[in-house]
């Protein structure tokens, strides 16, 4: 069976002062603003091993990035990227938390963006509220983010893709539609990518995309 929290895999990301943030850290409301300065702020969901957000942070020293992910082993090979770069980053941080209450971890109207990539699917119709697109969590997001700030959803899943438009039918008023695509990687060069996602272009398989804007 694979371990999800692999012993001592915790200890390795809280020996690391660089790039892990500790919930003893988080619990400070608002930590992040105040201490990353005024740039703006970017959250993944379910980070996995770091990819994607890494990318971002090297190539955007303007902004600022948080990784959250909630098992500690996948998160442990994010940090080993992190500290193999020649150059350290000052504008990411990493947390090994779940997504259920983010509210106990930023303030209303702290965030720039979220990043939600290849979510796990939960395709049995009595899990749908574990889903990280669930009304619930749209809800929650909302007020976290700022005005005219935005959400970014990737995954290869069809019916999560569906389900996502089925969730923000009732949200006219939380959100806008700004991109959708069916097929991300057949119609744009895709700059930053994860590790799912990879995987599942190189089986041809099509990404699905939908980015919202958050009105007020
Ligand atoms: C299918 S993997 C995708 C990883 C990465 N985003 C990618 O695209 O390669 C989903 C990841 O989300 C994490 N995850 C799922 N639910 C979560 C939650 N409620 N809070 C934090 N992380 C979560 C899982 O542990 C897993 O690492």
């Amino acid at each position: 069976m694979r371990l999800r929290n692999k012993p001592g895999s915790l200890d390795y990301l809280k020996n690391n002062k660089d790039y892990f943030l500790p919930s003893e850290k988080i619990i400070e409301k608002n930590y992040f603003n105040k201490n990353f300065n005024e740039k703006p702020l970017y959250l993944e969901i379910g980070t996995g091993k770091g990819n994607f957000i890494i990318k971002h942070a090297i190539e955007e020293k303007n902004k600022n990035f948080l990784a959250l992910e909630k098992y500690s082993t996948v998160l442990m090979i994010a940090i080993k990227k992190l500290e193999k770069l020649e150059n350290k980053l000052s504008n990411i941080k990493l947390i090994c938390e779940d997504a259920r209450d983010l509210s106990l971890i930023f303030e209303d109207n702290s965030l720039d963006g979220i990043y939600i990539n290849f979510p796990d699917p939960w395709p049995k119709s009595g899990h749908k509220k574990r889903r990280l697109m669930h009304n619930s969590f749209l809800k929650q997001y909302h007020s976290l983010l700022k005005k005219g700030a935005f959400i970014e959803f990737k995954s290869d899943q069809k019916h999560l893709y569906d389900f996502w438009f089925e969730e923000i039918e009732s949200m006219s008023s939380f959100y806008k539609v700004v991109g959708k695509s069916e097929d991300l990687h057949s119609e744009e060069k895709v700059k930053f990518t994860t590790e799912y996602e990879k995987k599942f272009t190189s089986l041809g398989n099509p990404i699905y995309f939908l980015k919202l804007e958050v009105l007020k």
